[in-house]
């Protein structure tokens, strides 16, 4: 039977949001229609923006749905750069391991827009430097249109002192993409200007997602039509998908996932030599990140799959480029670290026998990528 550990690239819809996608998508009408069909959508999709709103203590009419995880993040830093540039600040500040759906919104602005950006280094925990950011911001406060550092890291799980980050940002508007924390970790909105969530990360439906906004702090819109949502997303609002998305809103198995991803990182460093957990001890319950050096992360990968086991390299996005990890440069890796690189993202569903499984394959698999380099 095969076994799928790559949940961090996405996870499968769970039964109470399926059922409710599937409710939803039989009902007629659009939910900005007057008539009763469109005022019951609103009804149902109210619901769930305010289930989801209770859920990250944030007030319903902050959230703005969005297609994607994606696309709020590039809502957020373009929107909240092209809003403080009016006041002549022109500075980004990131962590250096911030997902592409960040960090490349960033770039296009240095390019495009005349922004600068300065990326904040990871220490060799895994965290962002905070000493940094204190330095940062007493020299080049006044210049800083936002900070953007992710609740926890989508390679290597390590979660973000974002507490610690808002206080020291003091009136700069911080953003944190909280896409793989949502549901394992509590996320809360309090003290953000802006925060990204998804979907698909936690048992709902591809293709939605959420930028939460605090009240008043409106931004520039990256699409314009219909008006919805603030006037800052428009098109038609994906009632099906966000009410499976707040559906998928449960407990997560946080004990049993976290005693299973410790199982796996004290089988690995038992049975293969040399092998380097990335993953620090402040993480996500359900990442493993290691590195074999003198292997291949794809090589890897493709010896896993042909054993029936479904992982990733790292972020699914970078999957197929032979590029060493910007996350593991970030963290102090050498390049012949990064590249030979898995990481094993375990869900909900993930089992005992799982685990056994991959510390019963892995040590011939790493051997044979030493071989085949
Ligand atoms: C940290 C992080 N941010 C953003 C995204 C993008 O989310 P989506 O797949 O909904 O576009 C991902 C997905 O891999 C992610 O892990």
């Amino acid at each position: 039977m095969a076994i799928y550990l790559d949940h961090a690239a996405t996870t499968p819809i769970s039964e109470i949001a399926l059922a409710e996608f599937n409710k939803q998508l039989q009902q007629i009408g659009n939910p900005s229609s007057l008539h009763n069909f469109g005022r019951e959508q609103r009804r149902a999709l109210e619901e769930a923006r305010e289930k989801i709103a209770n859920f990250i203590s944030c007030a319903p009419s902050e959230i703005i749905f969005t297609g994607s995880g994606t696309e709020a993040d590039n809502l957020a830093i373009k929107g909240l750069f092209w809003k403080s540039q009016k006041s002549g600040k022109k500075v980004i500040v990131i962590s250096s391991f911030e997902h592409k759906a960040v960090l490349e919104p960033a770039e296009w602005l240095v390019e495009k827009e005349g922004a600068e950006l300065i990326q904040i280094p990871i220490t060799s925990e895994g965290i962002v430097d905070l000493n940094f950011l204190i330095n940062l911001i007493s020299d080049r406060g006044q210049e800083i249109a936002l900070i953007s550092v992710m609740h926890s890291n989508n390679e290597i799980g390590a979660l973000q002192p974002i507490d610690e980050v808002i206080k020291i940002a003091g009136d700069i508007p911080v953003h944190c993409d909280a896409v793989q924390s949502l549901l394992k970790v509590p996320v809360t909105f309090e003290g953000l200007t802006a925060l990204t969530i998804s979907a698909h990360k936690i048992g709902g439906p591809v293709g939605v997602g959420a930028l939460v906004l605090k009240r008043g702090f409106d931004i520039p819109a990256l699409l314009h039509g219909g008006g919805q949502e603030r006037e800052i997303r428009s098109g038609t609002l994906n009632a099906p998908a966000i009410c499976a998305f707040a559906a998928a809103l449960t407990t997560y198995p946080t004990d049993a996932v976290t005693a299973l991803r410790d199982q796996l990182i004290s089988g690995i460093r038992d049975s293969i030599p040399n092998a380097l957990i990335n993953t620090p001890a402040h993480a996500l319950p359900g990442i493993v990140n290691v590195s074999f050096p003198g292997t291949k992360g794809e090589t890897l990968l493709l010896l896993m799959d042909m054993e029936g086991i479904a992982c990733s390299t790292g972020s699914a996005c970078s999957a197929g480029v032979h590029r060493p990890s910007h996350v593991l440069i970030a963290l102090g890796r050498s390049e012949d670290e990064a590249i030979g690189t898995l990481r094993l993202s375990l869900g909900a569903q993930s089992t005992r026998a799982d685990i056994d499984r991959v510390l019963e394959v892995l040590p011939n698999v790493v051997e044979k990528a030493r071989l085949a380099k």
